[in-house]
C-alpha cells in the first residue's frame, strides 16, 4: 500500500467515504490549486466554486500544501517554468505538486472524487518547432495577445469577417461578435492553419466557425460565405453602408423599402440628410483608401490650424494609421493641450480656420457632452463624450510634374474623411488608447477590464467601482499595468 501522502498524490480517493468530514474537505489529502493564467479570473472562480461544492479543497495561494496544480492550455515546459516563478519552494524531501491538465480536473468533477492521475492528464510536451503545426494555446481575450497587421491566415479570417459583417447587417450582434472573435484568433496565430484539427485548442471556435474553416481548407472555398457574399441583401447593405453617414439601420430600412442601387438613392434625394448627400457626392474619393502621403499632408494642415487656434496644443495621429496600417478609410487625429481645460471649445476655431482656407467640404461638430471624467467612466456609454468633428476635407493634391494642369486623371483635390477629437490632458491617455483601436481590440480590452478585473474602462478613464476611485496614468503602459496585462504597442493591437 502506498504511504498516505503518496496515495493522495496518486489521486486515489482515500477519504472519499469518510462522511464525517465537513463537505469542504471530503478529500483532505488533495489540495488543488487552479492556475489563473490562461484560465481567466471568472472561469477560475467558477471552477473553484464547483470543486468546493463537490467537497474538494481548493487553495487560493500556491503554498507548500498544494498537491495538484491544474492548468489550462499550457504545455509541460511552460507549466514547469511558471511553477518555478510562482510556486512555493517545496519542503525538503518533497517533490512538489503534480502539474496537471484541465482534463484531470474535469474527470474529477464528473466522478465527484479525485480520479487516479494517468498519462493522459499530463500537460502536453511540445516538441521544438511543433507548436506551429498544432497551435496549442492562445489567450482568450484579444488584449492578452499580440496581433500584428500582417498575419498568416488572412484567407480564413476574411471569410469569417464577411460572415460577421453579414450578421451585423441582420442586427445579430451576438453572432457577429462570435465570428469576429474567431477571426481575431486566427489573426494572432504565429503560422498558417493548414488542418482543421489545429482549431481544437483555440478559444472562440464554435461549431459554425470550425465548419467554415474546414470547408475553406478542404475545398478552397466555403459555400455559405460565397452565397452570403453574392446575396442581393449583402450586396445592397455593403453598398449603402459604404456611403458616409449611412449606418446599418438606415441601410436596412432602405433595403426593406426596395432600394438596391446608388441610382435608386440618387432618385430620392429627399431621403438623404446633408451628411449622406456629401457621402454620395464624393463617393468615389471617399471609397478610395487614404494613403500615407495624404495622412502627412492632412497632419500638416491640422497642426497649422490647431496652432493658430490655440498655441501649445498638440495633434496626435490615432486610429489605424497609428497601428501601422498603410491605408485607411479615414484619418483620426486627437488634439489636446498640456493644461487641462485650455482645450475646451478649441474645435470651432480650428474648423473656422480650415474653412477659411477652403479645406473643408463638410463637418459635423459635436460639442463635449460632459467634462466630468468620473461620471463619464462610471456610466460607460459605448460612445465617448469628447468634443469632436466628423469632417470631409478638401485635400489639395500635388500635381506630379511641375506645370501639370488638373485633369480627370490628376484632379486638383481629393475628398478625405477626417475625424478630429479633442481631449483634456487628464484624459488624453485613455482617449489615445481608445481611439487607436482596432475596434475589436478596444471591445476586448473593455470586456477584459470588467469581467476579469472588475474595472470600468473607456476613452475617459479607468474606474474601480469597489474603491470608488480612478487610476491616474501618464502613459498607455500604465493602463496595461493597472489591468495586469502585458503591454502591447499599437502595431500589435490589430485584433
Ligand atoms: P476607425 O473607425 O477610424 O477605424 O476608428 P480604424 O481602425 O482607424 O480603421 P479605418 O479608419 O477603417 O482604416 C478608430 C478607432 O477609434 C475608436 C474605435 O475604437 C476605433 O478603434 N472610435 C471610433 C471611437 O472610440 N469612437 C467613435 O465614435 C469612432
Ligand atoms: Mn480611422
Amino acid at each position: 500500500m502506498l504511504p498516505r501522502r503518496r496515495r493522495a498524490r496518486a489521486g486515489l480517493p482515500a477519504a472519499a467515504a469518510d462522511r464525517t468530514l465537513p463537505p469542504a474537505a471530503l478529500f483532505p489529502q488533495v489540495a488543488l490549486y487552479l492556475a489563473e493564467r490562461r484560465m481567466g479570473r471568472s472561469r477560475r472562480a467558477f471552477l473553484t466554486r464547483l470543486a468546493r461544492a463537490k467537497g474538494f479543497r481548493v487553495l487560493d495561494a500556491c503554498s507548500t500544501e498544494v498537491t495538484h496544480v491544474v492548468m489550462e492550455n499550457t504545455s509541460a515546459q511552460e507549466a514547469g517554468s511558471w511553477w518555478q516563478r510562482h510556486g512555493a519552494a517545496p519542503n525538503p524531501g518533497c517533490p512538489g505538486p503534480m502539474l496537471l491538465d484541465m482534463s484531470w480536473f474535469t474527470e474529477c468533477m464528473a466522478a465527484g472524487q479525485p480520479v487516479p492521475v494517468e498519462s493522459r492528464h499530463s500537460l502536453e510536451v511540445v516538441a521544438p518547432g511543433k507548436e506551429l503545426v498544432r497551435p496549442v494555446w492562445l489567450s482568450p481575450y484579444a488584449c492578452q495577445r499580440p496581433t500584428p497587421l500582417k498575419h498568416h491566415n488572412a484567407f480564413l479570417s476574411d471569410a469569417l469577417e464577411l460572415l460577421a459583417e453579414a450578421a451585423n447587417f441582420e442586427g445579430s450582434e451576438g453572432r457577429s461578435l462570435s465570428f469576429c472573435r474567431a477571426a481575431s484568433v486566427l489573426k494572432a496565430l504565429p503560422s498558417p492553419v493548414t488542418e482543421s484539427s489545429q482549431l481544437q485548442a483555440l478559444p472562440h471556435f464554435g461549431e459554425h466557425s470550425c465548419r467554415v474553416i474546414q470547408e475553406l481548407l478542404e475545398q478552397g472555398m466555403c459555400e455559405e460565405v460565397e452565397s452570403v457574399r453574392h446575396s442581393e441583401r449583402y450586396q445592397a447593405m455593403k453598398l449603402f453602408t459604404g456611403v458616409f453617414g449611412v449606418g446599418v439601420k438606415v441601410a436596412a430600412q432602405w433595403f426593406q423599402e426596395g432600394l438596391r442601387t446608388l441610382g435608386d438613392l440618387d432618385k430620392q434625394p429627399h431621403r438623404l440628410n446633408q451628411q449622406q448627400k456629401v457621402g454620395l457626392e464624393h463617393l468615389q474619393d471617399l471609397s478610395t483608401p487614404v494613403c500615407w502621403p495624404d495622412v502627412e499632408a492632412l497632419q500638416q494642415l491640422v497642426v497649422g490650424a490647431v496652432n493658430q487656434a490655440l498655441p501649445g496644443a498638440s495633434v496626435t495621429l490615432t486610429g489605424g494609421f497609428r497601428r501601422g496600417k498603410s491605408q485607411g478609410h479615414d484619418v483620426d487625429f486627437l488634439i489636446t493641450h498640456p493644461q487641462d481645460g485650455q482645450e475646451a471649445g478649441l474645435l470651432p476655431a480650428v474648423l473656422q480656420f480650415l474653412k477659411k482656407q477652403d479645406l473643408l467640404l463638410y463637418h459635423q461638430y459635436h460639442r463635449s457632452r460632459c467634462r466630468d471624467a468620473a461620471q463619464l467612466t462610471r456610466h460607460s456609454h459605448s460612445m465617448d463624450a469628447f468634443e469632436r468633428s466628423f469632417c470631409v476635407f478638401r485635400l489639395p493634391q500635388s500635381l506630379e510634374t511641375a506645370g501639370e494642369k488638373p485633369s480627370q486623371s490628376h484632379p486638383a483635390w481629393k475628398a478625405v474623411r477626417v475625424d478630429l477629437v479633442v481631449a483634456p490632458a487628464s484624459q488624453f491617455t485613455f482617449a489615445l488608447l481608445g481611439w487607436t483601436g482596432s475596434k475589436h481590440f478596444e471591445r476586448e480590452l473593455r470586456r477584459f477590464s470588467w469581467k476579469e478585473r472588475g474595472l470600468k474602462l473607456n476613452s475617459h478613464g479607468l474606474w474601480d467601482p469597489r474603491q470608488k476611485s480612478f487610476f491616474l496614468v501618464s502613459s498607455e503602459e500604465d493602463v496595461f499595468r493597472h489591468l495586469g496585462l502585458e503591454y502591447l504597442p499599437p502595431e500589435q493591437r490589430n485584433a
